[in-house]
């Protein structure tokens, strides 16, 4: 019998500023029948991440809790009967947590959740896949379904789920309008995005200019009226997808509520359809399915069909300097966390 690990892991006991996130000490048991016991070498920290620190999140976790969907580990022990060949110890495994828990030195996963990363990936560049990339391909494939030619527009096109849209889109060949800041416009261009400054240009009018039968879908994290400009440019046909409502500061909750209604209402217009995605209810929904597809994306990005960013690493202790990092946009790409 395996015995119980005493490791560390980071809490929210408290909602608020970056501070809130503390190490804490904690107890893996032996994993229970289905389980397999994974010690963490790498965990990506989201902006979703943040939101939930904050207290902010349509799927807040009740408190104390640890955050962070995606991480990658090596198998310690598991209690898995007709184990698949891979699964034995000191094998990497990634997964997508559907409810959150990364950040931490150890932890016990069930077996359907993990998928094995191949040789030759980086640790830190696998973490930096599953939440981003199976929203990206949940966006683009189940809810979008644009084809390659046709033209699409991805709003905050260098954020996290953002720049997983555009690597993805370009391996599918799809016409790309890419919205950002200016400090990271620049990004855009190994992707032959097209560039749409969102504080200076009118996204619209570039997006018109060269398509003006519209496009075949938005996908918007912004929500408000984003949202009701980027339904005006859709193509007849054409899909507006909202994966996340964006909101004003303090009132993020609320206007994810009426950002839900919104998109609900416009899917009542005829000619054009609008989608909701939310990854960690479509992964609880079939594992399995979000195991093979995991599995693909890592194939995908060994054949270097995909390049997933990471901007930054930090020791799993400094947590909080990793949001405050990514809260001040002083990191382009994913930010990892390695526990010691
Ligand atoms: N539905 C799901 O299953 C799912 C999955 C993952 C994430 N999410 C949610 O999706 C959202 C984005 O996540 P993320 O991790 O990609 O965040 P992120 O890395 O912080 O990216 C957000 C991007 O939005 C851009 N942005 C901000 N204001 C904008 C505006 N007015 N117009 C256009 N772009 C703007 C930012 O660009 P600049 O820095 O250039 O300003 C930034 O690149 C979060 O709310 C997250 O919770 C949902």
């Amino acid at each position: 019998m395996s015995e119980p690990i005493k490791h560390r892991r980071i809490v929210v006991e408290r909602f608020g500023d970056a501070d809130v996130l503390r190490l804490a000490d904690a107890v893996t048991a032996a994993p229970r029948p289905g389980q397999t016991r994974v010690k963490v070498l790498a965990a990506a920290v989201g902006y979703t991440d943040v939101m939930a620190r904050k207290g902010e999140y349509v799927f807040q976790r009740r408190r104390p809790f640890t955050p962070g969907y995606d991480l990658v580990g090596e198998v310690v022990d598991h209690q898995v009967d007709q184990a698949p060949a891979w699964l034995v110890p000191g094998v990497r495994v990634a997964a997508c947590l559907p409810r959150m828990g990364g950040y931490t030195e150890y932890a016990n996963l069930p077996v359907q959740a993990l998928t094995p990363v191949p040789d030759g990936l980086d640790t830190s560049v696998a973490a930096a896949v599953p939440l981003d990339y199976l929203t990206a391909l949940s966006l683009l494939d189940r809810h979008g379904r644009a084809r390659p030619g046709e033209a699409v527009l991805i709003q905050g096109a260098t954020g996290g789920v953002g720049d997983a849209l555009c690597q993805l889109g370009r391996h599918r060949r799809l016409v790309m309008y890419g919205t950002a800041s200016e400090r990271s416009l620049h990004l855009l261009s190994d992707y032959d995005v097209v560039p749409i400054d969102y504080r200076r240009q009118d996204v619209a009018e570039v997006v018109r200019a060269k398509h003006p039968e519209g496009v075949v879908a938005v996908f918007d994290h912004l929500g408000g009226p984003a949202m009701r400009a980027g339904h005006r440019l859709l193509a007849p046909g054409g899909v507006l997808v909202s994966y996340a409502f964006i909101g004003r500061p303090g009132h993020v909750l609320t206007d994810t509520v009426l950002g839900v209604l919104r998109n609900r209402v416009l899917n009542l217009r005829p000619g054009r359809r609008t989608a909701i995605c939310t990854l960690p209810r479509e992964i609880t929904a079939d594992l399995p399915r979000h195991q093979r597809l995991l599995g693909d994306l890592f194939a995908l990005a060994l054949k270097d069909g995909i390049r997933p960013r990471v901007g930054g690493v930090f020791p799993l202790a400094e947590a909080a300097a990793a949001h405050r990092a990514l809260e001040r946009r002083e990191v382009h790409g994913k930010i990892i966390l390695q526990p010691a």
